[in-house]
């Protein structure tokens, strides 16, 4: 049996443990307020909050339910908009009507959900992170003025919060129900003892961002290996200059850990590139590794650090380079018994110079047409250290091994920067597809090699600019 709580019901379920949650919430629930749009992540129509505790406190973040599996909500809260319904409107809905931020009102609910979630974040409320909680919600309506007025309204209301925990403050602001302020016992109560485990399966699942919209007729039916709440999967621990993270840890936690900020300052900007807030909130590292994606952001971000995964089977452990995990598009160094366990890499040293570039059609949720990053260390003027990868350039990311090699002992020049264009021309393949052609992509990459440069050598810039591409 799969048991969490929907707004204020305890729910017992033993349907298939891959079964949508959205599915579950319109057809077995028949709660119709969360919406269906695309099925696929981009519209945001059918956010809910997932409540959870960690460290002994209660958390919510908003998610697609259209992506996330019933065996993922165990143990959770899940929140739509009829668990946020007050006798009258509450405070959001009441900004969205003055404002006349709703007109069909089919994205509504999925707008009041998602800022549901920033008026229960423990962070400083801020008018960029208000919007930033609905960076996944799509309007075809309003032209979003209204929405970001009606947002304003509510960040002005949350900004008058002061030592108030945000839950007790949005109850007695009228955002959200009284009943929240009990939830925190009832999942403490349903989350004690021994936890009926979820049958394991055969079919590993992370947050089921991106397996859930390639597989999303057949997911349901499959008998799920669950690794998206596994506490010995979870956490980023620095242990002298080397980080060892979970892999199911979430690209949220990425941004928001302590680790990465010190050591990678623009995490935030980087991280703001991959797809929304509600999917950053589901989806794992391990999960981004494993579908292989050649646009996998997170993996190209990490090629760039020389990351070693560890491989489990059972007690069998082994250590593959990431840079060697990908045999051939979709075809991974990984048996079909073996999952990712954890994620290892070495931390740069503090004058380390690092930059992740992704070019899309649209800054958020969307996949890359070309990614790239670049680390780069320098001595006394001379590059020390580099490692360079790229996606989008082949059937699988890569670290571009003979770039990287080039550049160690150069002194960085426009005519290093063009002879680098020119080997890493040599170094990839790109073919035309959807995103654009072959010899498209080959120059957006070129692009971003010469966005790392301009980044990390300010001074040079008009320089760099003049480096044509090969
Ligand atoms: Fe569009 Fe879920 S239905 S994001
Ligand atoms: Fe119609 Fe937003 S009000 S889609």
């Amino acid at each position: 049996m799969i048991r969490f709580i929907l707004n204020q019901q305890e729910i017992s379920t033993a349907l298939p443990a891959g079964t949508l949650l959205l599915d579950f919430i319109r057809y077995h629930k028949h709660q119709k307020g969360t919406k269906i749009g695309c099925r696929e992540g981009d519209c945001g129509a059918c956010t809910v909050l997932i409540g959870e505790i960690k460290d002994n406190k209660l958390f919510y973040s908003g998610a697609t339910s259209c992506l996330m599996a019933l065996g993922n909500a165990a143990g959770k809260h899940i929140v739509t908009i009829e668990g946020l319904n007050l006798a009258g409107l509450n405070a959001i809905q009441q900004a969205f009507s003055d404002e006349g931020a709703t007109q069909c009102g089919f994205c509504t609910p999925g707008f009041i959900v998602s800022l549901a979630g920033f008026c229960m974040s423990k962070n400083v409320p801020a008018y960029d992170k208000a919007i930033e909680a609905v960076n996944g919600n799509i309007c075809r309506c309003t032209g979003y003025k209204s929405i970001e007025r009606a947002a304003q309204r509510i960040n002005a209301l949350m900004e008058k919060r002061e030592k108030e925990d945000a839950i007790t403050f949005a109850i007695n602001m009228g955002i959200i129900p009284e009943y929240f302020s009990t939830i925190r016992e009832k999942l403490s109560t349903l989350n004690a003892g021994e936890k009926e485990p979820v049958p394991a399966g055969n079919k590993f699942l992370g947050g089921g961002t991106d397996l859930y919209v390639q597989q999303h007729d057949s997911m349901p039916g499959e008998k799920i290996n669950f690794l998206y709440g596994r506490a010995d999967l979870k956490g980023i621990i620095k242990k002298d200059q080397t980080v060892e993270m979970g892999a199911a840890t979430t690209v949220t936690e990425i941004a928001d850990s302590p680790v990465f900020n010190e050591y990678f300052p623009s995490i935030k900007k980087y991280i703001h590139l991959v797809s929304s807030t509600q999917i950053r909130n589901m989806a794992t590292v391990g999960g981004n590794f494993t579908n292989a994606s050649p646009i996998g952001d997170l993996t190209v971000f990490f090629l760039a650090l020389h990351a070693r995964l560890i491989l489990n089977e059972g007690n069998i452990k082994r250590e593959v380079a990431l840079k060697d995990f990908y045999k051939g598009y979709k075809t991974l160094d990984k048996t079909s018994g073996e999952y990712l366990e954890k994620i290892i890499f070495d931390l740069p040293a503090k004058d380390h110079l690092f930059n992740f570039e992704k070019v899309s059609k649209r800054t958020c949720l969307d996949i890359a047409g070309v990614n790239s990053a670049m680390l780069v260390s320098v001595k006394n003027g001379h590059v020390d250290r580099a490692f360079i990868s790229a996606g989008g350039i082949g059937p699988i990311p890569t670290f571009l091994s003979k770039s990287s090699a080039f550049l160690v002992g150069k002194e960085i020049s426009p005519e290093v920067i063009s002879e680098l264009l020119s080997i890493i021309k040599s170094e990839i393949s790109p073919i035309s597809d959807a995103r654009g052609s072959a010899t498209y992509k080959s120059l957006l990459l070129a692009q971003l090699i010469k966005a790392h440069f301009t980044v990390f050598f300010p001074a040079m810039l008009s320089q760099i600019l003049t480096v044509q591409p090969v």
